[in-house]
């Protein structure tokens, strides 16, 4: 098997508040394998949108990123420069921003926001090469040629969030990180959009991690998934291998609540709140709400350890 697309290792990103350091990512460590899909689910605020912050190492004051490794294809981003990452973002690894939709530009045209976002990131190509660019991509999402002249507000939430792929795709970049592409949209839109997703992914073999929290559209879509509690991982594993023997007594939950299994299902009904990330209790961070929580989960934080080979879990039921 080839080396992993991208290899994180240990990385952590705090908010450094007044009140203290807000432990939005604590100490994640996992590998993204060539060409997978892989999904990142976990409740609002567990900081999903921080770690892909972190992988386009686009954290930004008061955050920061304290320790860790992100290796794409063997450069670790966080030890690169600026100037460096900058040739990166785009054309090696790009975001689907969450709500990234509602952060186009209301003022330009299509044409113009993904030329400036090529600009920004390669400023070798001609004109006729990025109006040819923008063509290409627009085809490449199921847009019309004619959408490239529109602006924003003339196209409908799903036409925008197209673009919004096009952007991202539009340096051709070996891994893409989607953030909720789909999450405002109505569920047939959602559908449709996730199956241009879908396709590209496989026709431009990209590696894809998926961010949401709703377990059931992750079960449809992606190939491995991570499951993240407040700012670390609870369970990793092929998804299929998740939803038959779901190990973590968190992912246990998230998946005995939803209505039908493979029926859309946002996370609801799992007794108990998220712990503070700024005063986070001692050891495992869900013990104030596992139904098997021992004395050994109130005081050691579990480590986070591959028990089967592809199955990564932190609890202390299976620690050896
Ligand atoms: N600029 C900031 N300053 C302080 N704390 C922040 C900042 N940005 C995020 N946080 C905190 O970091 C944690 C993780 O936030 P993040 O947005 O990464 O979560 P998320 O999993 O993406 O949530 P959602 O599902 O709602 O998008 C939250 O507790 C949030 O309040
Ligand atoms: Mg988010």
């Amino acid at each position: 098997m080839s080396a992993p697309i991208l290899k994180v290792n240990d990385v952590r990103v705090y908010y450094h508040t007044e009140a203290g350091a807000v432990k939005a990512v604590d100490g994640v460590t996992l590998d993204v394998p060539r060409g997978m899909k892989m999904g990142l689910v976990g409740e609002s605020g567990c900081g999903k949108s921080t770690l892909a912050m972190a992988f386009m190492r686009l954290i930004k004051p008061p955050g920061r990123i304290e320790t860790g490794q992100i290796e794409l294809d063997g450069t670790d981003l966080v030890a690169i420069s600026e100037e460096h990452m900058r040739r990166v973002r785009l054309n090696e690894i790009s975001l689907i921003p969450q709500g990234a939709m509602n952060s186009l530009s209301p003022v330009a045209r299509v044409r113009k926001q993904i030329i400036d976002g090529i600009r920004d990131h390669d400023g070798r190509m001609t004109q006729a090469e990025l109006n040819d660019r923008v063509e290409e991509v627009l085809e490449a999402v199921d847009l019309r040629p004619e959408v490239a002249d529109m602006f924003p507000h003339e196209l409908s939430g799903g036409m925008k969030q197209r673009v919004c792929v096009a952007i991202a795709i539009s340096l051709r970049p070996k891994v893409i990180i989607a953030d909720e592409p789909t999450s405002a949209l109505d569920v047939v839109v959602q559908r449709q959009v996730m199956e241009t997703i879908q396709r590209l992914q496989q026709e431009l073999g990209i590696s894809m991690i998926l961010i949401g929290h709703d377990m059931g559209l992750m079960a449809q879509s992606v190939e491995r998934l991570a499951v993240m509690y407040s700012g670390r991982l609870a369970e990793l594993a092929d998804v299929d291998a998740i939803f038959e023997e779901p190990l973590h007594p968190y992912t246990q939950l998230l998946i005995s609540t939803l209505p039908v299994l493979g029926a859309r299902g946002v996370f609801r009904g799992i007794p108990g709140i998220t712990p503070s990330l700024l005063t986070p209790p001692p050891g495992c961070l869900f013990h104030p709400r596992c139904p098997e929580a021992q004395e050994i989960c109130q005081q050691k934080v579990p480590a986070w350890q591959e028990i089967r080979p592809g199955r990564w879990v932190a609890c202390h039921k299976y620690e050896v």
